[in-house]
């Protein structure tokens, strides 16, 4: 009867499909055993006539069934209901799939299954691929067999009742993609077999009761994106092997008796955006390198353990970060003093560092955050304005505010820790208060000196120069200062903080010995070079870490000073284009040791062009796209420099062998030795001037008339012109024969002729007509930066805008409204580059050009300056006469 109504429906369907002329493969059951099968499963498990019409074919209208030529391949009763009569006495009921011999999915979570997974379930259904049985209300253990289902990809079975331990067998799932097991009640250890699982990119186990330790070969599961074990009693201490996950994006070990310290070398999971750790007994304070290394961290959950110490302050700077709680530790130490420009997300981003040891002021930091808890601390001081609106501040020791803790309570805490309370503003009644900063201050010149020992007054004022500068940690795009949420007016700013050398930011403190050991006592085989600053090598750590060492004789004065302002630039910035400091030895008076991250790729200078090892003449140059990256790269680093600083800084020694690169090429300022804030700016004391007397006779660099950002401009821009050229070595040197090579090559670059700069392009890049705009942008922009005059070279910040949109540059100055774009903010950028040399290039148009003036003068960019190919420009004085330079470039110190 039923096979009769069938045919006459699949004839009718047929007919159906030839009149309307439907091209569409639709494939009627063709098994009867399978249709038989599929009944009995209806049957047992009351599945309604809304879903699965008992009269109508189940391939073609059955809802959730998937077929494959006329046979059944999947079933998704996902969330289906039950009749009325099958609900009385609900059942894990599903023998009939054990003929549908060529089933790969079976998907029925959210379906009652009350009962246990049946023992044939691993051995009837060998072609299952995805088995998803998630909140079915199954009970009883998971059964051994389960392991012979070695075709499945996915097995879910999370949020359910299951019991008993995870049965080793699934470590024989070596196919196995997806792995969720939360949400039940399973006990003992997790099996070491999962070490098999090779392709595993999902483990969920949390919420269970396992316990026992996190087997370390978890750490080898290398495809591995998501792991949750949280809320558990795993115990003992995180595996350093989890730190070889480079692709995890997700880790949650939190709610369980985790305890020890978290090992450094979870700086591998460069990939991590989740981290939770939270609710466990851990102790000490965080690795140093942690976190410069999680650059995509967005969720951190660091609360409720024992951390003490040094807060990382590097967390605050972490780009995407929109969620930190770091609540309930015994964190400590002061805000940076930065302000961070609010990005899109951050009216949302939480902040919780509540019930910590925290002390000082409140510092605009903090703005980065939509909600901020700040209670149970101990910050002092007066609220900023900022602060008011979106932050807990209960029981700290803040000035004219509610629900506080009490003097004596403030007092103590500050005085166990030997610091000043500024006693919520008042007047001390015994003795009258010293002014907080000074006090800090003169504190600390005690600690330097003693740590210094022989160092000397000198060093010790050059580092408290150096403590002025403060660099914001700039976030978001740059153009969002406009939009009223820029930093704090200087009245509210609380008073600078950051008044000591920050060990914790200058890495882990290293023991000669392993410094000894890391080089190999220093052979000749691990150095590198010897530097102006110091000789560096090549070191691996215990463990397996490739750093480099600078060696620092301090017997050398010039290495000394170069030392201390080193030291203290590294204690004050971090930003990830600068080369990431991972720790220093200090211990010996006269030799000290920084400890740098390797960088495979190692600079520029070395990375433009490299040798291959198969081919004789295999000579492998950098493409044009990772050049651009390369640029932009550098060009933020410097920018950062020059405008996220106050003052602002000089790296002085911009050039292709200062470029370090990571392993993926990703750019990291070094030869930051040289470093030194702008001549001539406020904060620069004429002692600074004073002190560097000494040093100008030694270097090649001329002392003080490059210590302004034009001169790294000028640097930089010889550094763009190696990577247009190929031309190695441009950037390091300053002699006759480059100053020759620049005067023959700049005439090539012109704003009206593209063609023309295929003239001294390197000959090694493979070019289309879409990347010869960007080539001849970046020369555009190298010549700018190339301006005999440092006050019309662009400013970092333009450089970096005209990079990242290359095609800008060159389409868009061709118009004839480009003059009276350089008013709007918009434009800018641009006509800050052409404002300069506009007027000039029509010399420039027509190739050559006029011989340049002879000079000699020894200040470098004095040298180039006057040798350039602006013939008109080059006394110096010549501008004002031209009737359109000022309309066009715009004043320098324009934000
Ligand atoms: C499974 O079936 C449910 C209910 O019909 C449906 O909502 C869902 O989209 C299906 N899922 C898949 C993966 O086909
Ligand atoms: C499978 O099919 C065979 C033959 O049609 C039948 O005898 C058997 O009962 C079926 N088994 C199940 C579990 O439905
Ligand atoms: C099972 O079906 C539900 C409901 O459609 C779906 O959310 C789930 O992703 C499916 N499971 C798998 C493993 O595809
Ligand atoms: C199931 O796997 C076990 C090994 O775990 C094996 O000994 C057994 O023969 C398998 N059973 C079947 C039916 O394949
Ligand atoms: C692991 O995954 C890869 C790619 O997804 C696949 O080619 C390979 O067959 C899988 N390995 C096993 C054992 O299934
Ligand atoms: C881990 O699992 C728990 C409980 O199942 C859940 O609350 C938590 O959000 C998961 N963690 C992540 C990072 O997804
Ligand atoms: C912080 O340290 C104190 C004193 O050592 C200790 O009693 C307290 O439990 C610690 N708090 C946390 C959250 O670890
Ligand atoms: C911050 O953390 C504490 C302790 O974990 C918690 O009680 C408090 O509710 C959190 N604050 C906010 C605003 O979520
Ligand atoms: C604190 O409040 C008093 C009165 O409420 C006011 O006179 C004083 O200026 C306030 N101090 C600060 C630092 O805001």
């Amino acid at each position: 009867m039923v096979d009769q109504w069938s045919r006459v429906f699949l004839i009718c369907s047929a007919l159906f499909f030839l009149l309307f002329g439907c091209t569409v493969q639709q494939q009627f059951l063709v098994s009867r055993q399978e249709r038989l099968a599929l009944l009995q499963l209806r049957s047992a498990l009351g599945l309604r006539a809304k879903e699965w019409p008992i009269k109508s074919d189940p391939c073609t209208t059955w809802a959730g069934l998937q077929c494959t030529n006329g046979r059944v391949t999947g079933i998704n009763i996902s969330g289906f209901r039950r009749t009325r009569r099958g609900n009385e006495n609900p059942q894990f009921s599903i023998d009939a799939i054990q003929n549908l011999t060529l089933l790969t999915s079976f998907n029925a979570s959210n379906f009652e299954l009350p009962g246990s997974i049946p023992e044939w379930l691993g051995l009837r259904v060998f072609a299952l691929q995805m088995l998803d049985l998630s909140s079915c209300s199954i009970n009883g253990a998971i059964p051994f067999t389960l392991g012979n289902l070695t075709s499945l990809v996915q097995l879910h079975l999370s949020d359910n009742n299951l019991t008993g331990i995870v049965p080793s067998s699934l470590g024989q799932l070596f196919g196995l993609s997806v792995l969720d097991l939360s949400q039940n009640s399973l006990t003992g250890s997790i099996p070491e077999t999962f070490i098999s699982l090779g392709n595993l990119t999902l483990l969920d186990m949390s919420l269970n009761f396992l316990s026992g330790e996190i087997p370390p070969s978890i750490g080898t599961l290398s495809r591995l994106q998501f792991l949750n074990l949280s809320r558990n009693s795993l115990s003992s201490s995180i595996p350093a092997q989890l730190g070889n996950l480079s692709s995890l994006v997700d880790l949650d070990l939190g709610f369980n008796s985790l305890s020890g310290s978290v090992p450094p070398e979870l700086r591998g999971l460069i990939n991590l955006q989740r981290l939770v750790i939270g609710n466990n007994f851990l102790t000490n304070s965080l690795p140093s390198d942690l976190f410069p290394s999680l650059t995509r961290l967005q969720f951190v959950v660091l609360s409720h353990n024992g951390f003490n110490g040094d807060f990382p302050n590097m967390l605050w700077s972490i780009p995407e970060l929109r969620f930190l709680d770091a609540s309930v530790n015994n964190f400590t130490g002061m805000l940076p003093n930065v302000g961070l420009s609010v990005n899109n997300a951050s009216n949302t981003a939480v902040l919780n560092i509540s019930q910590n040891l925290f002390y000082g002021n409140l510092t605009p930091v903090i703005q980065r955050f939509g909600f901020v808890d700040m209670s149970e601390n101990y910050f002092e001081g007066p609220v900023p304005v900022y602060a008011r609106g979106n932050a807990f501040l209960g029981r700290n020791c803040l000035r004219n505010s509610t629900n506080q803790r009490n003097v004596t309570e403030c007092a103590s805490f500050y005085t166990d820790r030997n610091l000043v309370f500024d006693n919520f503003g008042e007047p001390n009644r015994t003795q009258p208060p010293p002014r907080n900063t000074n006090k800090r201050n003169r504190k600390l010149v005690i600690i330097l000196a003693s740590v210094f020992g022989g160092i000397g007054l000198i060093a010790v004022m050059v580092i408290i120069i150096g403590m002025l500068i403060i660099c914001k940690r700039k976030r978001g795009t740059t153009n969002q200062r406009s939009t009223g949420v820029g930093p704090v007016p200087e009245g509210e700013t609380p008073p600078p903080h950051g008044v000591s050398l920050n060990f914790s930011s200058l890495g882990d403190g290293f023991s000669y010995n392993q410094i000894v050991q890391a080089t190999s006592e220093f052979s000749d085989a691990n150095l590198i070079k010897k530097g102006h600053s110091g000789d560096l090598f090549r070191g691996i750590l215990e463990g397996g870490i490739h750093v480099v060492i600078k060696k620092i004789d301090l017997n050398s004065s010039v290495k000394k000073e170069a030392y201390m302002l080193e030291l203290d630039l590294f204690s004050k910035l971090s930003h990830p284009r600068l080369v990431p400091l991972l720790g220093h030895c200090l211990e010996n008076e006269n030799e000290k040791f920084l400890v740098y991250k390797y960088m495979p790729n190692a600079d520029l200078y070395s990375s433009l062009f490299k040798k291959i090892n198969s081919g004789d003449d295999g000579l492998k140059s950098l493409d044009w796209i990772t050049r651009l990256k390369i640029a932009i790269g550098a060009a933020e680093g410097l920018s950062y420099l020059h405008h996220d600083c106050t003052p602002p800084l000089v790296h002085r020694d911009v050039q292709a062998s200062s470029i370090l690169l990571d392993d993926k090429y990703e750019v990291r300022l070094g030869s930051l030795s040289e470093v030194c804030a702008q001549e001539g700016d406020i904060y620069q004391s004429r002692i600074t001037r004073l002190l560097r007397m000494p040093q100008t006779s030694d270097q090649g660099v001329s002392g003080k008339s490059n210590a302004t950002c034009a001169y790294d401009v000028y640097c930089f821009g010889k550094v763009l012109l190696e990577l247009v050229t190929g031309k190695l070595g441009i950037s390091s040197s300053n002699d006759a024969t480059t100053k020759d090579w620049l005067e023959s090559t700049l005439p090539y670059i012109s704003i009206y002729d593209k063609e023309l700069v295929t003239n001294i392009l390197d000959p090694s890049l493979i070019i289309d007509e879409d990347l010869l705009e960007e080539v001849w942008a970046m020369a555009i922009v190298a010549r700018s930066c190339l301006n005999p005059k440092p006050t019309r070279r662009p400013l970092m910040r333009y450089i970096l805008k005209a990079l990242e949109n290359p095609l800008k540059v060159v389409r868009e100055e061709h118009t004839s409204s480009a003059r009276l774009r350089t008013t709007s903010s918009r434009g800018s950028w641009n006509a800050a580059l052409f404002g300069s040399w506009r007027q000039s290039s029509s010399d420039v148009a027509a190739v050559p050009v006029a011989p340049p003036h002879k000079v000699e003068g020894s200040g470098s960019f004095k040298q180039s300056g006057t040798s350039g190919s602006q013939n008109g420009d080059g006394n110096g004085h010549s501008s004002s006469t031209r009737p359109h330079s000022k309309e066009i470039f715009p004043e320098q110190n324009e934000d």
